[in-house]
Parts: structure tokens; sequence; C-alpha cells
């Protein structure tokens, strides 16, 4: 019996008081045995988690449009892509629920939102392409990208090179010799370009966190509820999960990039701050439009349903600069207030049926808004590569 005709089954005997339990893209169900989850009104629980795996729905087809009911809301989950796999909700959030976000973080307070490769820590790569041994403006352009994520015009890098005296023989490349700056001082140049300057920053946004498990907020629980239903999680593994609240004004954005990381053996997945060197590891990204939004400010996917990823030569065609190459970008979703759009970072390893490799066709950022402001809640489902750590964790939880 496959996934869908068993769900339809099952909402029959619903009724009746035997609940469903949940689904994996296989068409298996995770609840067989000693590990049987339900779905209820708080959520998908379980009695067991040993035999737990990751789902991933199955989109079918873009178009595709998936009935859930949950917690007496009907959501009319539809499958906008495939590769990579993004789904939408409209109408996940009430009006109600969206503006108790916003006002939310308003009292917590809003900070600027950084990215994380802000200051090069071994030195600055020199994107020398062409090995010649010098940098030319897209170079030069790259060098800063990689090092310090600031998105410059060639103008810029040009005023640069007058500003701190590296280009002696005015021929826009930088010779070793002419490279009489450390980075430091370049870094320290580039933080005054962009006070002046914020947008070009890879994200130009103010951000707050939310976190529902320090609080009695009802509407946070309800929310993290709903997901669990819609994605077929248990709540205990969507509860270790917080909420990002961003705004963007006009010029405001995100460039491309990846919400998760690559595997790296020996590095472990960060835990609210636990640890110092850590990366970031998120299953799933759920992300909520907060408002109606004037113009601009549309979710892009640049790597969308392309052939194959070539990662060097995106960056030197400006395919991650959403900035100014939005309407390049091969799937766009428009913001809707109350809207969610759900994508997979990773994939689902095989042996361990838990978080596999990340999904590189996931690259994607915010264009920038061009009139009025945009917010937005991220919920990012986290879980580790090692499924017992993440079972502990929700083991800890459960007893609290
Ligand atoms: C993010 C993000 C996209 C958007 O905050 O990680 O990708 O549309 N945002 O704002
Ligand atoms: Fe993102």
């Amino acid at each position: 019996m496959n996934c869908q005709t068993m769900q339809g089954f099952l909402y029959i005997f619903a009724c009746i008081n035997v609940y469903i339990a949940v689904c994996n893209a296989n068409g298996k169900v995770t609840g067989e045995g000693e590990g049987f989850c339900q779905k209820t009104s708080d959520g998908v629980t379980c009695v067991n988690h040993d035999d737990l795996r990751l789902t991933r729905i199955d989109g079918m087809q873009v178009g595709n449009v998936r009935t859930i009911n949950a917690d007496g809301k009907k959501l009319q989950m539809k499958t906008l892509n495939i590769k990579p796999l993004v789904f939408e909700i409209e109408d996940f959030l009430s009006d109600d629920e969206c503006d108790h976000f916003i006002e939310t973080a308003k009292q917590i307070g809003l900070e600027s939102s950084h990215t994380e490769n802000q200051s090069p820590k071994q030195g600055l790569q020199l994107m020398d392409v062409n090995s010649d041994k010098a940098l030319s403006l897209s170079e030069m352009k790259l060098t800063i990208e990689n090092g310090y994520d600031i998105y410059l015009d060639e103008e810029d890098i040009i005023q640069m090179y007058k500003d701190l005296k590296l280009d002696s023989n005015n021929d826009n490349l930088i010779t070793q010799a002419e490279m009489t700056i450390s980075p430091k001082q370049l870094k320290t140049y580039l933080s005054e370009f962009v006070k002046k300057h914020p947008e070009k920053h890879s994200r130009y946004s103010r951000q707050a966190w939310l976190y529902p498990d320090k609080s009695t907020d009802t509407i946070f629980r309800a929310v993290q509820s709903r997901v669990s239903q819609v994605v077929d999680l248990p709540m205990d593994l969507i509860r270790l999960s917080d909420f990002q609240v961003v705004t963007y004004g006009v010029k405001g954005h995100y460039n491309a990039h990846l919400d998760s990381s690559h595997i790296i053996k020996d590095v472990r997945c960060c835990d609210r701050g636990l640890y110092s060197k850590c990366r970031i590891c998120r299953y799933m990204t759920v992300l909520f439009y907060l408002n109606e939004v004037k113009s601009g400010g549309e979710t892009a996917f640049p790597f969308a349903n392309k052939e194959s990823i070539d990662e060097n030569k995106a960056h030197i065609d400006g395919v991650h600069h959403l900035y100014k190459n939005c309407e390049n970008a091969t799937l766009r979703v428009p913001p809707k207030k109350g809207k969610a759009v759900i994508w997979y970072n990773h994939f689902i390893d095989d042996d361990t049926n838990w978080m596999g490799e990340v999904d590189e066709y996931t690259l994607h950022g915010g264009c920038p808004v061009t009139e009025g402001e945009k917010w937005i809640a991220n919920f990012w489902i986290k879980t580790n590569n090692d499924k017992s750590i993440d079972l502990k964790k929700m083991k800890n939880l459960y007893s609290k």
C-alpha cells in the first residue's frame, strides 16, 4: 500500500480514535513495532523513538497538492519544485499568528544579522583564478566575497585601490608586489565601507531569536505542533528547534547560501551555542512570511532544476549575488502573509535512515525588497547526522 492510500485509510480510522502512523518516503510506516507514532492535536507523538526514521514527503510532481488535517486546520501542501524538493502551504499561519511573531520579536529587540565568514580566520585566500600571479578586478571581487562576505561592484574596487593607493600603475591588476596591505587593514577599510553601504553585505537584515522552550507562549507551541503534523516528525524532535524572526527594509536581502552544512568529519553539529567549533546542521527549513511585501523580497533558488552545479563558476558568474541577479534564479517564491515554504536541506542516509548529505540544489536567498518591508520567521528543523545524539536530546526533553 503506498503512503497516500495508507493515509486515506488512516484518516477514516482516526475518526474512531485509532491514530495515524507516520509514513516515510518509501511508503513504510515508521510506527511499526516499538517506535509507534501517532498524530495528535499536540503534534506527532511516539511511544518509543528507537525505530524512528527521518521522513521525506513525496513531492510527486510540481503542482501536486496534499491536504493535511492539522488540529482542525485543513492545510494544502503544494509541491513547488522537485530538484530541490520545495513545498508551499498558504495560510499556514493566521494573520494574528503572523502579527504575534512580529510583535514578540519587536519586544525582544532585533539586531543586525551576521553571516558566518565575515572575517577570514586563516589569512586571506587570494582568488587568482587564472594563476597569473595577479588579481584582476573580478578576482579581487571574488577574494573579498569569499573572505569577508561583502559583495562589491568593480567601481567600488577601483575606488578602494585609490583610497588605499594599491594600484600604483592604474592597470586594475594587483600583483603580489602591489598587495601591500594586510588582511586586517583590508578588513578595517571594508568595515568602514559597509557602514556606509550596508546593502553590500551578503545579508542585510535585522533579526531576533524566539525560544519556544524558554517561554510559555502558546502560539509558538501550536505552530511547532502544526509543523510536526505537516512534516510527519515527532513533536519531541520539533521542540529542539527555535524560531528566528527576520526583517528587511528597502534594499534588504540575503544572498544565496545553504541553510545547513556538509558533513565534516570530527566537527560536530552546533547545539544552541554550546560549542565554539561546530557546524550548522538543519535537516529542513520551514520559512514563514509574516507580512505583505509591497514589492520584491521573493525567496530565490538559483540552482533549482539545473543539470549540474559548478560552485566556482557560479561564484564567478555572480549567481550567489541575489542583490543584483535575482531575476536569473530558476525558482522564485513570492512572499505572502501566512504562507510557509518548506524544503529539505539534506537527503536521508540510506544506511542510518537519518540525516545524510546536503542537497546543494537548495542554495537560496532573499531577493532585495524594493518597496515596503518584509518580515519572515525561519524555523530550521535541527538534527544531527548521528541519530543517537538526537534521540538522547529527545529523551532529555521528554524527562523534563
Ligand atoms: C534565511 C533565508 C530567505 C528570505 O533567512 O536563511 O534564506 O526569503 N531567507 O528571506
Ligand atoms: Fe536561508
